[in-house]
């Protein structure tokens, strides 16, 4: 079975994800639909970050909607003027530390959020099988592994942070849609992703540019604690197999096999900010500072992904080595991007052609 998709709705499409899916999709030639990237551009979402793909199909492919997925009417209204057929849910609020700090935004945005976009498209859709609500998912559900083991579609849900309760929350009511209403679903549940336009607060771009800035570098707790990588492409093609030929209903857990320690990675990362400037490996290490761990901090993620991979072929195309310098040269390359994105110059820029929130 493979899905046609052809008004596809794309929540949180100017955050990190979403933006490198949107230019995946557009650019693959298995699609030729329409996209519609519904954002409220909060502090991680920059209209700016799919500038290339506005000029070449603005208007005719690409259309950009300005609205908060809390905000029902709005988001109908949307609905019926696109005729929207398939759902791809990025939008959340996605950093951990921030939901230690003010948990409220995540319970709005990622249960209620995830709840107003469901029960739309139920009422929206009525019974239609030729649809799909595809919800993008964390193995952070799942919790926190000890030294050994693997995450898979059957792990029990057993999520620590707020962060992650509300992306557990957020599984379950699809999955209750699913059940309850025959809504057309299917969840992806991944590892850390990195690369290009990922919002300096996350770890790898915000060491980049600690390093290239001559600052501390802030390592929580030893530096012990582990994730497992995955270039955001190959997040954005698992994505894409999964809704074009993943089981309805189902779960399909994605993930790099590829398990860094915090520190081991930050050190890597010193080596690669080095040969790219000429600076001295050392001098970066230097820059290394433990602080104050995390409260509640997972020691350990790590996912086994044989289901996609056996049953869609999925296989991920960018090695840790590779995707690691092409990040580490993207930063260097668009350190205005970087100077916008800190100094809310987009913002403005949204504000001005869009209207003000
Ligand atoms: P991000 O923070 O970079 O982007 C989130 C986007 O959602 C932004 O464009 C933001 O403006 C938008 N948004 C936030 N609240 C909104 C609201 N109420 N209404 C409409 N738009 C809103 O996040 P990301 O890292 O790109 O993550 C995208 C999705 O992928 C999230 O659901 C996250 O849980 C999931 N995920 C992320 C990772 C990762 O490593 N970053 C890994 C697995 C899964
Ligand atoms: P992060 O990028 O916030 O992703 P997540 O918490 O969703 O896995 O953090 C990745 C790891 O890096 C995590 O173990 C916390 C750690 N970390 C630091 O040690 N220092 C930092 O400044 C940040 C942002 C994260």
């Amino acid at each position: 079975m493979t899905r046609s998709l052809a008004n596809v709705l794309i929540t949180g499409g100017c955050g990190f994800i979403g933006s490198n899916f949107i230019r995946y999709i557009l650019k693959n030639d298995g699609f030729r639909g329409r996209v519609i990237n519904l954002d409220a551009l909060t502090y991680a979402g920059n209209a700016g970050n799919l500038m290339d793909m506005e000029s070449e199909h603005g208007g005719k492919r690409y259309f950009f909607e300005k609205a908060d997925i809390c905000d029902r009417p709005a988001v109908e209204s949307i609905f019926s003027r696109y005729d929207i057929d398939t759902i791809v849910h990025f939008a959340a609020e996605s950093h951990v530390d921030r939901s230690v700090q003010d948990p409220e935004a995540f319970v709005k945005t990622n249960v209620l959020g995830t709840y107003t976009m469901l029960d739309i498209a139920r009422k929206a859709w009525n019974n239609r099988k030729d649809t799909l609500f595809h919800h993008v998912s964390t193995d952070e559900v799942f919790g926190s592994l000890g030294k050994t083991g693997y995450f898979t579609e059957s792990t029990p849900y057993d999520p620590r942070s707020p962060y992650s309760a509300t992306k557990a929350g957020s599984d379950h009511l699809v999955n209750a849609y699913r059940h309850t209403y025959g809504l057309q679903t299917t969840v992806t549940n991944c590892s850390n992703n990195y690369g290009p336009f990922q919002f300096p607060e996350k770890l790898v771009p915000l060491m980049i540019l600690n390093m290239l800035e001559g600052r501390p570098l802030p390592v929580y707790g030893e530096g012990k604690n582990v994730r497992d990588w995955l270039y955001v492409e190959d997040h954005a093609s698992a994505i894409w197999l999964v809704m074009r030929r993943g089981e309805t209903g189902e779960s399909y857990a994605v993930g790099g096999g590829n398990e860094w320690e915090n520190l081991t990675l930050v050190n890597t990362l010193c080596e690669k900010v080095a040969a790219a400037t000429g600076k001295e490996p050392t001098t970066l290490r230097k820059l290394i500072t433990f602080v104050k761990d995390r409260p509640g901090h997972d020691l350990r993620y790590a996912i086994d992904c044989l289901r996609i991979k056996n049953d869609l072929g999925w296989r991920q195309s960018v090695d840790f080595d590779t995707g690691l310098k092409m990040t580490v040269r993207w930063y260097i390359d668009n350190m205005r991007w970087v100077a916008n994105v800190r100094s809310g110059a987009y913002r403005e820029w949204i504000d001005l052609n869009y209207g003000k929130r």
